[in-house]
């Protein structure tokens, strides 16, 4: 039985987290994180009687396995640390991190094995497998990015989205400059620009548009998210497959399609 601790038990992505951590026969969510503003008491009457909830980071990673993250940055890059401290697996799908927040996560897959993965769906770590090819082998087509989401989501663009990004611009050899919405004014597409549009509106979980066009044809690609539980299922398989490695920085892709 996996042990599971889970950072933002309260929040959208946590919640169902626990609840396909509840339905899974080989996984135990037995601690949660709680945040500061929140009482304990109150929290724990919606949550299961038997998962520990603490304030505490070093008491949260105390006696488990693994601890899945879905949070805030600034949150992450303690929780990394504090799971490297005591030897636990770390598997992290909070988006918005700034080099400092990437810092530690490196420094603490010096000790624990780690994933971070912008997006923990089946769908996108397929796609983020065809899309070196299809940049590669479509180096001369314009290309540009498009994702929408829920009104709520914080950080734009999405981290799936530069993730996308990223990747296609490795896969070409000439330099890609990113260009963030277009206009007011003139905007005339540059050589070598990738675009990248966020929408948030409504309740869209999550939807990446990749689009490659040329001047007689295009290819356009879209994954979307029905459910939460699609990057839930995939953070649970990334926990699954991660505990017993020895220490590093993993690919979810990597993890879920290595023979
Ligand atoms: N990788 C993926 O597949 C994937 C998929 C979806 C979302 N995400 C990312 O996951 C993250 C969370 O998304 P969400 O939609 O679940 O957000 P959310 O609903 O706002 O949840 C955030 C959680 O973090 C908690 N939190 C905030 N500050 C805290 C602190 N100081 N200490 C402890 N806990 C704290 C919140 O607690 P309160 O409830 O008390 O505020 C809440 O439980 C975002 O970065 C999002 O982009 C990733």
């Amino acid at each position: 039985m996996l042990r599971l601790a889970l950072i933002g038990i309260t929040g959208r992505m946590g919640r169902v987290v626990a609840e396909c951590a509840a339905a899974a026969p080989d996984i135990e969510l037995v601690a949660g994180l709680v945040s500061p503003s929140r009482d304990l008491a109150e929290t724990s009457r919606v949550l299961p009687r038997t998962v520990r909830l603490t304030h505490d980071l070093s008491e949260l990673v105390s006696g488990v396995d693994v601890v899945i993250d879905f949070s805030r940055p600034e949150v992450t890059a303690d929780a990394a640390l504090a799971a490297a401290d005591s030897g636990v697996a770390f598997v992290s799908g909070t988006t918005g991190l700034r080099e400092s927040e990437f810092a530690a996560i490196r420094q603490a897959a010096t000790s624990i094995p780690v994933v971070h993965a912008t997006n923990f769906s089946i769908g996108i770590a397929v796609l983020l497998r065809i899309v070196p090819e299809l940049a590669r082998v479509l180096a001369s087509w314009d290309c540009e990015l498009m994702e929408r989401h829920h009104r709520q989501k914080r950080d734009a663009p999405s981290g799936t989205a530069l993730t996308l990004a990223r990747v296609v611009a490795a896969a070409r050899a000439a330099n890609t400059s990113f260009v963030y919405g277009r206009g007011p004014g003139i905007a005339t597409r540059q050589p070598g620009e990738l675009g990248i549009h966020a929408i948030r509106a409504g309740g869209e979980i999550g939807r990446h548009a990749l689009l490659f066009a040329s001047d007689e044809e295009g290819i356009e690609i879209t994954h979307w998210a029905q459910s939460r539980r699609a990057y839930a299922a995939g953070a649970l398989e990334a926990a699954r497959r991660l505990v017993g490695r020895s220490p590093g920085l993993y690919q979810f892709t990597d993890l879920l399609y290595e023979m």
